[in-house]
């Protein structure tokens, strides 16, 4: 099949709205690919700390991006032969990957790397852009959202869970924070891309979620 016809799912929302979640589900559902998109970013943020590479040098962090030793083995996520699946999720990554997501180089550094996550027989793809710039053509957009609030919340339980310490008012404000800069930069934006259709789930649990994107994916298949 040719690559052009292999069918994407994109979703994309905000920070802890449960994209996540509901793209690995769905993704196991129809037997496809799934692709992290934010776990690149991520992966170059952590990277970077380790480093201690200037978190403002542009062309340094594209570097780093473009040359990202990472493989996704069934659920872990590997740097360069660590295990890092759990470290990807502190919160000083997660800040660090919005603000170097703003940097065009370094996005431009991750295209080829989430292209050539699409293979047969589908993809899901989670994150920002991927129906607005990575897969504009695919015949399924989703913009899943929900309040800062619930999303806060769902944040605080998955961090908690994970060991690490956590504080709602924290996590409202860094939340918050997160939203602006992802929603305001100037390439490639946070915003429900064209055509997308919006999935509020501050009232929905996970699997209403999954059934309802799976709703519409067997309608656009038919
Ligand atoms: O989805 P996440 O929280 O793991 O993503 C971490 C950061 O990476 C997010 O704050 C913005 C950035 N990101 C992006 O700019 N574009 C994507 N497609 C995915 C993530």
């Amino acid at each position: 099949m040719p690559t052009s016809q292999i069918p994407v799912i994109t979703i994309d929302g905000p920070t802890a709205s449960g994209k996540g979640t509901v793209a690995h589900r769905v993704a196991d559902q129809l037997g496809f690919h799934y692709l992290d998109s934010g776990a690149l970013y991520r992966l170059t943020a952590l990277s970077a700390l380790r480093r201690e590479t200037d978190l403002a040098d542009e062309h340094a962090l594209a570097k780093l991006a473009e040359h990202l030793h990472c493989s996704f083995q069934g659920g872990d996520i590997i740097l360069s032969h660590e295990n890092v699946t759990d470290a990807i999720r502190a919160e000083e990554v997660g800040n660090t990957a919005s603000k170097i997501a703003t940097f065009p180089a370094v996005r431009h550094a991750l295209t080829g790397l989430q292209l050539s996550f699409r293979k047969a027989p589908g993809l899901v793809a989670d994150g920002r852009d991927m129906g607005s710039v990575i897969f504009p053509h695919a015949p399924l957009k989703v913009f899943l959202t929900a309040s800062v609030q619930a999303r806060a919340e769902r944040r605080y339980k998955q961090l908690i869970d994970k060991g690490f310490s956590a504080n709602m008012q924290d996590l409202l404000v860094d939340l918050q924070a997160r939203d602006d800069r992802d929603t305001n930069r100037t390439i490639a934006p946070l915003a429900p891309a064209e055509g997308a259709l919006v999935l509020d789930t501050s009232e929905m649990n996970a699997d209403q979620a999954v059934e309802q994107v799976l709703a519409w994916y067997a309608a656009v298949a038919k």
